[in-house]
């Protein structure tokens, strides 16, 4: 797709319902994120998730996607021990579920892990820039690599990636000229989030997307409809008619 100079849509899911409807409307690829610690279960940071709770996602969401590309995060600690215990991990995914791939967060510091986990055969998606997993050695969720110094560290670390086998790469809130330039300079798939139209994707938090969580606002959340109010107002509604009689009707009664 980026050879042909087609855009990857990319979106999470974390159940098996959203999963057969992103799958339907012809997603591309489907990211089983560490954010589900976040939408899913309600924790500060992505820091919570286990590896279990990842494989149990991933099976749920794979079992509602015939086409999409399927890409499962590796929670945090289970590969950053090592090299050897990242591979058993990410072996546990491959084996435990369907997914293609698996996703982590780093940069020159995960290149050999990178190594022993594509030398095994399975793919490898980079996650650089802003990377939640590392949200208390950042200190807050800001802009990464404003700084042109930062900026070129960035660049040679995408490279590191590219070279070290990462088949794609996500890049989270950096300046969109750093996407872009990074799409332009690494041959592989850069699938941006918050990282400016350059980039040779796109992938957003399904909730945020689709509005589901009005009061998480980032400049890069583009609100594509309004669930949070139509789910409120259709649980009102059958509240309201249960308490005053109005369901169920006839026609919903034997
Ligand atoms: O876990 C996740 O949802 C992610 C995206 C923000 C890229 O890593």
């Amino acid at each position: 797709m980026k050879e042909q100079g087609e855009k990857i849509a990319m979106l999470t899911a974390y159940d098996y319902t959203t999963a057969k409807i992103i799958d339907a409307a012809e997603i591309d690829m489907i990211l089983v994120g560490d954010s589900a610690a976040n939408v899913m279960a309600g924790q500060e940071t992505t820091l919570p998730i286990t590896l279990d709770h990842i494989i149990y996602h991933t099976q749920c969401v794979c079992r509602g996607v015939s086409r999409a590309f399927v890409v499962a995060d590796m929670p945090f600690g289970s590969y950053q021990i090592s090299p050897e215990d990242a591979l058993k991990n990410a072996i546990r995914i491959m084996k435990e579920t369907p997914a293609q791939a698996i996703k982590l967060e780093g940069g020159s510091t995960m290149v050999d892990t990178i190594q022993k986990i594509t030398n095994a055969g399975i793919p490898v998606m980079g996650h650089l820039g802003l990377t939640p997993q590392s949200i208390h050695q950042l200190g807050s969720y800001a802009l990464i690599a404003k700084e042109q110094d930062e900026a070129s560290i960035l660049l040679e670390e995408a490279k590191m990636l590219e070279k070290a086998g990462c088949f794609s790469l996500i890049v989270e809130k950096i300046p969109s000229q750093l996407g872009q330039t990074i799409s332009e300079q690494v041959s592989i798939p850069v699938v941006g989030i918050g990282a400016g139209n350059g980039c040779d994707g796109q992938v957003l938090v399904f909730h945020d997307m689709i509005g589901l969580n009005p009061e998480f606002k980032p400049k890069f959340v583009k609100r594509y409809a309004d669930l949070y109010s139509q789910i409120s107002s259709g649980v009102s509604q059958y509240i309201q008619e249960v308490k005053d009689a109005s369901f169920p009707s006839d026609k919903e009664s034997y």
